[in-house]
């Protein structure tokens, strides 16, 4: 049902932000829940070790986390770290910089993703679209390959499709 193309080293990314239908469909409580969820299967998965360790850091995460997808889902402008007149999804890019990130990470990061959208009752159209914002925005956090190089890809506003 959700499918995943690999990152091509250094290869623009075109995507498309979410649908805004996917926010109203949910509101803003039922985001929460949904990250929420999503948060509690990376805490069980083979990328945990990447999050806070302590309770009270982890639930920090995953309260901005939420903010920031109820933001870019349409919803209110609740996210406030990104720096005044900064771009958020430039910004949402260079945070994971600062964290080494691999191909596998990523498929694993979308497999909590897709656990917790199963368990969400909507329709498959909204969580296809939804999803298709994750695959490909997902490429850009990929900075670490399998040959032991590093790759930050660039942030360029024209690859988002209207
Ligand atoms: C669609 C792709 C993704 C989006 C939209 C996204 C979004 C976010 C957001 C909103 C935060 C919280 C930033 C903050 O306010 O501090 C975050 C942090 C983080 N993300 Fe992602 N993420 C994505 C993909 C990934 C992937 C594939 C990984 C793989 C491991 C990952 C690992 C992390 C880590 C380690 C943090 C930092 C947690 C901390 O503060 O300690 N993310 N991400």
């Amino acid at each position: 049902m959700f499918e995943a193309s690999n990152v091509d080293k250094g290869a623009h990314v075109n995507w498309k932000l979410p649908d805004p239908k996917f926010y109203e469909a949910l509101g803003f409580e039922g985001m929460k829940d949904l990250m929420y969820r999503f948060y509690d299967e990376i805490y069980d998965s083979g990328i945990a070790h990447f999050f806070p360790q302590d309770e009270e850091e982890f639930d920090k995460v995953k309260e901005k986390n939420s903010l920031f997808f109820i933001e870019i889902c349409g919803g209110p402008k609740v996210y406030k770290e990104a720096a005044q007149g900064q771009d958020l999804n430039e910004y949402m890019i260079r945070i994971h910089d600062n964290f080494s990130i691999t191909e596998k990470a990523r498929f694993e990061w979308l497999g909590c993703m897709e656990t917790a959208l199963r368990q969400t009752d909507m329709s498959q159209a909204l969580k296809d679209d939804f999803w298709e914002y994750l695959e490909k925005f997902s490429k850009l956090t990929v900075n670490t390959f399998e040959d032991g190089s590093v790759y930050y890809a660039a942030y360029e506003p024209g690859d988002i499709v209207p």
